[in-house]
Parts: structure tokens; sequence; C-alpha cells
């Protein structure tokens, strides 16, 4: 008897500590396991980097439909353009210290946020990173975003299709762009990209005739058009001279596609095959008409929505379901748990089915067919 007993005590004990761990702490579980407390009509902190693109616009408004419709309020901050990291420290604190009861943050650098959110930590306020990773720091719990080294992947392959479609047989002649350093997103795009065409490279297909392949050399400083486009006319001057042709350019979003067949047009080079990522509305009609060749489509409402229904789990004191993908997502310290959603590539062959769901998009689309 006595032995059935303490097996049967040793069976409660392991169900109690399993359905405990399943359902995260009586109040939500943060990912360190500490309780939060969410109550509905809570305020929460939504703290965005400056508008390089057109996704960042967009984000206030997703995030106030989303939040509200959670029934929570939205704390939405923008770090201004000029001062811009300390503009986004100082608000994450300000956050923190009106009480925010959880704090989504799109780092404008995610490895100079570290004092901010251990201030959040310890006032047990549970931090979201949000499209951006933050780095360097164990205080993180979520990280919400699409899978950026996809995107990447997604990028390189669209490289290759348009070469193959537009520009003859091989091999051909490209230039690498990649996004800012201060980006955690930037080199995971960059090599994800570089997963695909490195082999192109190493085979011959491929041939960057500027010898410019790593990240430090290609990388464009604050997302700023104006970086790429003086870097892709230095390089056309420097490589392009005569009949030197460009067939291709790998481009990180579509801000720096644009400007980089502006500087191609403007030294006379015909319209290389250029990447984006974004799908912003000033690129759908050159997709649609062939000047550029393809972008990525990253649904920011669903990337929102992506958050805020993680807010609503913890809000519950449920577990919110994540993975843990080393890959993507290890931020120097530890691999963030993560929500990550699919992107998908866009060309003009298929932009009008895959903007359904967006009917900005989907118009743009349609009008450029
Ligand atoms: C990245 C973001 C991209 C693009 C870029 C420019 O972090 O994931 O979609 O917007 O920033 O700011």
């Amino acid at each position: 008897m006595k032995k059935q007993l303490i097996g049967g005590l040793a069976v409660a004990a392991l169900t109690v500590v399993t359905l405990t761990s399943c359902s995260g702490t009586a109040r939500g579980g943060s990912d360190s396991g500490s309780s939060v407390d969410i109550p509905k009509g809570s305020t929460i902190g939504v703290a965005l980097p400056a508008k390089t693109s057109q996704n960042w616009v967009l984000a206030k408004a997703a995030f106030e439909k989303s939040l509200a419709a959670a029934g929570f309020k939205a704390d939405v901050q923008y770090a201004a353009a000029s001062s811009t990291v300390t503009d986004q420290q100082n608000q994450i604190s300000g956050m923190v210290t009106k009480g925010d009861k959880a704090i989504i943050i799109a780092a404008q650098d995610g490895s100079q946020l570290g004092t901010q959110v251990k201030q959040a930590k310890d006032a047990g306020i549970p931090v979201i990173a949000w499209d951006r990773n933050i780095t360097g720091t164990k205080n993180v719990d979520y990280y919400v975003a699409f899978n950026n080294f996809k995107v990447g992947q997604l990028q390189g392959q669209a490289l290759l299709d348009g070469l193959a479609k537009l520009k003859g047989d091989g091999p051909y002649n490209i230039e690498l762009f990649a996004g800012s350093p201060d980006d955690a997103n930037a080199p995971v795009f960059f090599n994800g990209a570089m997963d695909v065409l490195q082999p192109k490279i190493d085979d011959g297909t491929l041939k960057v005739v500027s010898k410019q392949t790593t990240f430090k050399q290609v990388s464009t400083q604050g997302w700023l058009a104006q970086n790429a486009q003086s870097r892709m006319s230095n390089l056309l001057q420097a490589d392009y001279s005569g009949s030197t042709k460009l067939d291709g350019v790998l481009s990180p979003n579509d801000t720096l596609g644009r400007a980089i067949l502006q500087a191609t047009k403007s030294a006379g080079k015909p319209n290389p095959v250029v990447t984006g990522q974004d799908s912003e509305t000033a690129s759908i009609p050159l997709i649609m008409n062939g000047t550029q060749y393809s972008t990525i489509y990253k649904n920011t409402d669903t990337e929102a929505q992506a958050a805020v229904d993680l807010v609503t789990t913890l809000s519950k004191g449920d577990k919110p379901k994540t993975v843990l993908d080393k890959k993507n997502n290890y931020n120097g310290v530890k691999t963030v748990p993560a929500i990550e959603l699919t992107p998908i590539l866009i060309t003009k062959d298929n932009a009008v089915k895959e903007y359904a769901n967006n009917s900005t998009l989907e118009a743009l689309a349609k009008a450029g067919q």
C-alpha cells in the first residue's frame, strides 16, 4: 500500500508540475517565468523607430486598431529621425515609469536598449521585441517578426529567377546591398540571401564585379536612400565603365531598391534586376511595369496583431506558443522565444493574388496590369 501511495503522490506531483508549466504562472507567464499582471484596459507601450520605410509609417494605426479591439489602451511613440536612439531610450523608460503593463519595441538600434529593457524587467513589465530583435540582453521576453532569414532567402532566389528570366544565359554581373548595421535584421536578411547566392558566386554563375561581398562592405547606414544611391553611383563609375553590363542588384528593401534604380538610370545602364522588401506603395507600379523585379510582402497589420495576441495570451495567464529559432533569433545572450510569420515573395506575376487582403496594394497591382 505504502509503495502504491508514494507512487500515487509522485504521479500527482508530476501532473501538477506539468500542468503548471504548460499553463504558465498564476497570473500569466512571461518567458522568464515571472508572473505578469495585464488587466483588461491596461495601457500597452509601443516604441517605434524612425520612419525609414513605409512599414513603420503603417505600424502606428495597426497597433492602435489591434490594441483597441483587444480591450487595451495604446501608447504608441515614434523615435525622432534626428536623435533616434536617445529618443527611443527615453520613451521606453517613460513607458516603464508611467506603468505601461507590457512594452512592444521595434528597435532603432537593438544593441542600445539593454538599460531600458532591464528597467522594464525590474518593474515586472514583459518586453516584446517587434520586427527587429533586441540584442545583448536576457531581458527581452519574446520576439514577434516575419522570418528574417527566409526574407533573405526569398530575395536571393528572386534575383536568380529574375536574371534567368530577363538577362539571358549567365554568367551575370551583380552587386550586393544590405541594410543598416544598427538593425539586427539587416545581417540576417543578408545571410539568408547569401545562403542562396554564395553557391552561385562560387560556381561562377554570378560575378560581384566590385568584389564587395561582406556585410560591412555592402551595408547601408540608416537604411538611407541617399547612401544607397551614392554607393551605386560610385560602383558604376569605378567598375562599370564602357560596355561592362550590370545584370542584377540584391537590394534589401524597396526604398533602397528605388534609389539603386535611380543611380543606374542616371549612369545610362539599363535597369538591372533589382529585389526589394516591404511592398511599399511607391514600388508596386515599378514591379508591375518591370522596373523593379520583386519585393516581399510582410503585412504590417498581421505582424501587429500577432504581438497584440501575445499580450492577450499573457493577460489571460496563459503561456504563449513560441519557437526557439537559434539561426534567426539568437540575440548574443539567448535565443529569444519567437512568434515567426511567413514572408511572401512578390513579383508582377503574383502581386494581384497575394495582395487580395490589402485593398490599397491590390488596387495598385491591378492598375499596373
Ligand atoms: C527592417 C524591416 C524591413 C525594412 C527595414 C527598413 O528592420 O524589417 O522591413 O523596413 O527595416 O527600415
